[in-house]
């Protein structure tokens, strides 16, 4: 798999390599060779050397070097091949691929994202001068988006209407519906996929188009924003960062890059003059996102969100990010309910100040654990400690640990020494029965508790726990949680949500109570073993089909049918019975689980 040597030897030969790292930084010729700034590490003075006649790079301070291709690769967050294909279709060289797969492959991404670059031009142009645009530009305006900053940002208006874009680009009905820009109605018809929406366009890191999130105009149906499918062959969510072509120049050279969460936050930021912003797309953050951040030399990642939303951020998996990749995980705190985006236009001094203050990870969580802890009495100051403890007993490193474990002390002024006892043991001694302390961090009960009565304890279900371990530990009930297994149609509903995006997007998508639950489950870790969560639910479940098997018997008319259902409940039981024991608890839930499922299904007698 390939390209043909000879046509990579051309690439290199063609490639004006001090015209490729000029484009990244001023370059100044110093006698035989060029100087610069060096584009791939953040410095002040230059010790990146180039020499065009043997078209190489070398940096005294970050010891990269190579040619033209090695640098598209870095500075572009490129492979090999990708590298050359970049460069080629700049210089215009045709490439011939050793495995015509491949070529075919590759030629087909291209052409989806060719197509998606001339929708990203077809809506800008429409909104730079359609004179159905003049809402959307207006209300560009009202946000304080000048000319230049729209098309910074190509920034774009997709007509209320059915087919202007697919009228416009005439692509096959694969075409349209692969790169995510329309589909055919069961007329057989090409149809948009956006309408009546101002479309910030999606560059992946190498600053080919792939995909759109369109926003709703105030005072219009539907949802706030809506981004391409994930149907979209050339557009993945959980690898696309929105900004990172455009802000990657910066991110290099701050060593930074902040994440938030929305589009308008990412323009946001720099227009307060901090160009280092990008977001995900109406995803959480994934291990993809960070290995492409950590590409582009960023050591440090600021998380930018709503502070509600950073404090639900799963804690493992950030700390082990920081570990894997070396990196150091920040958050800025923001006024709860404030984005960086309405930072940004009231009071761009602020935004700066919360990403120059932007605290460690575990800092963050702890301060809100022990800022919402009720100090006056020892009962709350015991409560609270034991939520801080609960909080720092995440991080893996002993060090680390120690040192917050003394700010809970001065904090609570609870002896330090008991603290660390406290810590070290395993976990916080629970109720023999599973209860649910809604925990301090939980904003969403701050209405609730406002004359600062301890936290009402709530009952945890077997169904709840099921789905709490399904947030934190998903890994560990993987193929093992089905939603016939939950009885309560809310808790269904929660659970039938989650998915990859994470557990605030699958709040966003259900109803008012299952999102509230969910939300309440997301702040806590559950210590629960996997396999009793699972036997629990497996248990609940096949009970309630025995009840309602039992019933059936009752209104059967042949002896037959009550013969099979007799048969049917006895198996149940039997299986159930073997739940109970730790040794044939796997074997009873593989034969359930399937039984379950299927009689959901209505195909059992
Ligand atoms: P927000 O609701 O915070 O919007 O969504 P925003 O970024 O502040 O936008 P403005 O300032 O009101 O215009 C943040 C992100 O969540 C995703 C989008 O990616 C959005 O940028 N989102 C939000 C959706 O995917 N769908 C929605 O309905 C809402
Ligand atoms: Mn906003």
């Amino acid at each position: 798999m390939g390209i043909h040597d000879e046509d990579i030897a051309r690439v290199r030969s063609s490639a004006d390599l001090v015209a490729v790292i000029g484009e990244h930084t001023e370059i100044k010729r110093s006698g035989r060779n060029f100087m610069a700034r060096c584009p791939l590490h953040g410095e002040r003075t230059p010790s990146l050397s180039v020499s065009p006649e043997k078209g190489v790079y070398y940096c005294f301070g970050c010891q990269r070097s190579g040619d033209a291709i090695t640098f598209v690769q870095e500075i572009d967050g490129l492979d090999f091949v990708g590298a050359v294909e970049s460069l080629a279709s700049r210089y215009g060289i045709q490439l011939r691929y050793t495995s015509a797969g491949e070529g075919q492959r590759r030629g087909r991404k291209k052409s989806l994202q060719e197509a998606v670059g001339k929708a990203v031009d077809f809506y800008h142009e429409r909104l730079l001068s359609g004179s159905d645009a003049a809402e959307a530009r207006g209300y560009l305006r009202s946000r304080g988006y000048d000319g230049d900053l729209v098309r910074k940002y190509k920034i774009g208006w997709a007509p209320d209407d059915w087919d202007q874009l697919a009228r416009h680009l005439r692509l096959s009905a694969d075409d349209l519906r692969d790169s995510g820009l329309g589909f055919v109605n069961k007329a057989g018809r090409q149809q948009d996929a956006f309408r009546g929406r101002v479309m910030f366009p999606i560059h992946d890191e190498r600053g080919d188009a792939v995909g759109f999130g369109g926003r709703i105009l105030p005072g219009h149906e539907g949802p706030k924003y809506k981004n391409t499918t994930t149907e979209a062959e050339v557009y993945d969510k959980s690898r696309v960062l929105y900004g990172l072509h455009t802000h990657r120049d910066g991110i290099v050279k701050a060593g930074e890059a902040i994440i938030c969460e929305g589009y308008t936050d990412v323009i946001g930021f720099a227009t307060a003059d901090i160009p280092r912003a990008v977001a995900t797309c109406g995803t959480a953050l994934t291990e993809e996102h960070v290995k492409l951040l950590k590409r582009f030399s960023a050591n440090r990642l600021v998380l930018s969100f709503d502070a509600d939303a950073a404090g639900l951020a799963a804690a493992e998996r950030v700390y082990a990010w920081e570990k894997e990749y070396e990196l150091d995980i920040r958050v800025a705190a923001l006024p709860s309910g404030v984005d960086p985006d309405d930072l940004a236009r009231n009071d761009p001094g602020g935004l700066q100040r919360a990403v120059d203050e932007a605290v460690p990870f575990l800092k963050f969580r702890l301060e809100r654990v022990l800022d919402a802890g009720d100090m006056s009495t020892p009962e709350g100051k015991a409560r609270a400690a034991e939520h801080a403890l609960d909080v720092v007993r995440e991080h893996p490193d002993a060090l680390v640990r120690d040192q917050y474990v003394i700010e809970i002390a001065d904090r609570t002024r609870i002896d330090l020494a008991r603290l660390r006892e406290l810590l070290a043991s395993p976990s916080r001694p629970r109720p023999a029965a599973p209860q649910y302390v809604s925990s301090s961090v939980d904003s969403y009960d701050d209405d609730e508790h406002e004359d600062h009565r301890p936290p009402e304890r709530i009952r945890l279900t077997p169904e709840d726990e099921a789905i709490r371990l399904m947030i934190h530990r998903p890994d560990e009930v993987a193929g093992r949680l089905v939603p016939v297994l939950f009885g309560d149609p809310i808790r269904r509903e929660a659970f039938e949500a989650l998915d990859s995006d994470g557990v605030m997007a699958a709040a966003d998508r259900v109803g008012e109570r299952a999102a509230t639950l969910l939300r309440r489950l997301a702040v806590e870790s559950s210590d629960a073993e996997a396999d009793d969560v699972v036997a629990g639910v497996v248990r609940l479940s096949a009970d309630r089909v025995v009840r309602d098997l039992q019933h059936r018997t009752r209104l059967a008319e042949s002896p037959d049918d009550r013969q099979g259902f007799a048969t049917a409940i006895a198996w149940v039981k039997t299986q159930t019975e073997g739940l109970a024991e730790r040794n044939t608890r796997e074997a009873a839930v593989t034969q359930l689980l399937p039984w379950l499922i299927q009689n959901a299904e209505g195909r059992n007698g």
